[in-house]
């Protein structure tokens, strides 16, 4: 490998023990990847914040306690509760205790406790170009997709060992060439530019995309721009990660990639092309959603977590009515628009309608059987993916506007739509 000075310095144990090993990491898994030198990376989003067993918060703490420290910005992702309403949540004292650990570990390496799946709404995010190294399948993916900034999926150990040097192998989506898009999925002429004025379509769009792209880079041909907003972005970014392995797609005219179509393929031809119609959309809701589910546990929405405007909109579609007493509608944010909330008094009027307001932690990671909770709605195509295989729970996809007024009805509501029989 070519390296620099820094990082031989760095592997000779000159900048210390903890450096050298975390370098030496990165050094065997780059020559075991034939990769001929490092990148510089300026951030880091670190997602070994949910607790998966003793092994993982024995090494953060063992990094911690040697003297790791983070030489880049890094962000924590969301844990698995909310660390101060973990009690209301039922969340059980070991996961709890092990969560605290986590967190004490992470702060001592210089960790920016945000606790959130969305850093891009706290102000925490990179820049176009920047290389970065992350894990959290949707950060990645809004990252890569939304902001032009370049990682590959990191897995949560890894990129902490990229937070500790600063470095991470030059290869993947760290590259130029390979953010180029291979194949392109068109909208077909039966799914209108008007049915994009309902926000759940680019859910069930980015669902059909990721289910045919996998983990390629493909590009997405025909969404309109108008009305395109950073949580629409935030929805297709999460939904395609999961429905397919998307690290990075482009979306015509709309994503920084990707302005025209010659951008997206760098001068060249798609290799495939495939279009989509309203029955893949009809497709997708079904396999987001349990139709026989009428009476709803639970309705949440921040999957990923949501924005201080998503919030505003959910007071605003209450318009003061109130959850019904037959379920819990749960909004779960970043803690610092939880503070922003407060200020603007909209978290009271939330409280007023009924809406349990949380921070901090995964939904998938909630303890959902210590609460009893069999059936949920969420406007996430992320969330409705993996309910069911991860947390045994049986998913209704839907508009926000349908998860507020099936809260309010304390049953799914839906409405006509065009892709719906
Ligand atoms: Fe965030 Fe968990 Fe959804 S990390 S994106 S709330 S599955």
């Amino acid at each position: 490998m070519r390296l620099t000075d820094h990082e031989k310095a760095m592997l000779n144990g000159d900048l210390g023990e903890i450096t050298q090993q975390a370098m030496q990491a990165l050094y065997d898994l780059s020559i075991f990847y034939d990769v001929e030198e490092f990148v510089e990376i300026v951030g880091c989003h670190d997602d070994s914040t949910v607790y998966a067993g003793e092994a993982q918060v024995a090494f953060a703490e063992m990094l911690a306690e040697k003297g790791a420290k983070f030489a880049v910005p890094t962000t924590t992702n969301a844990c698995a509760c909310d660390m101060n309403l973990w009690n209301r949540q039922k969340m059980d004292v070991e996961t709890m205790s092990a969560t605290r650990r986590i967190e004490a570990a992470h702060i001592k390496m210089g960790a920016v406790p945000i606790w959130s799946c969305a850093p891009y709404h706290v102000g925490t995010a990179p820049s176009f170009g920047q290389q970065v190294a992350c894990a959290e399948s949707n950060v990645i993916c809004y990252y890569n997709s939304v902001i032009g900034a370049r990682t590959n999926r990191y897995a949560g150990p890894l990129e902490l060992l990229c937070a500790i040097t600063a470095r991470a192998p030059y290869f993947g989506l760290h590259v130029p060439e390979n953010r180029r898009a291979q194949g392109l999925v068109k909208l077909g002429k039966d799914i209108k530019e008007e049915y994009f004025t309902d926000e759940s379509i680019y859910n069930l769009v980015s669902y059909a995309f990721g289910s045919i792209v996998k983990d390629r880079v493909w590009a997405l041909e025909g969404v309109p721009s108008k009305g395109m907003t950073n949580e629409i972005l935030k929805q297709f970014s999460a939904t395609a990660s999961s429905s397919g392995g998307i690290a990075l797609f482009h979306m015509i005219g709309i994503t920084p990639e990707a302005q025209t179509l010659e951008q997206a393929f760098g001068g060249n031809k798609p290799r495939e092309t495939v279009e989509i119609h309203l029955e893949d959309l009809e497709k997708a809701e079904s396999l987001l959603t349990n139709p026989e589910v009428d009476e709803l546990d639970a309705i949440v929405l921040g999957c990923p977590h949501a924005s201080y405007n998503e919030c505003v909109m959910v007071r605003d579609l209450f318009d003061k009515r109130k959850v019904a007493s037959n379920t819990n509608f749960w909004l779960i944010t970043p803690r610092s628009v939880v503070d922003r909330l407060k200020d603007s008094g909209v978290y009271e009027e939330l409280i007023r309608s009924g809406v349990q307001v949380y921070s901090d932690g995964c939904i998938l990671e909630y303890r959902c059987n210590n609460l009893g909770t069999r059936t949920m709605m969420s406007n996430s195509g992320k969330f409705d993916t993996y309910c069911f295989s991860m947390r045994g729970i049986q998913p209704v996809f839907g508009s926000m506007r349908e998860c507020i007024e099936s809260a309010v009805a304390g049953r799914v509501v839906k409405e006509a739509k065009p892709w719906r029989k």
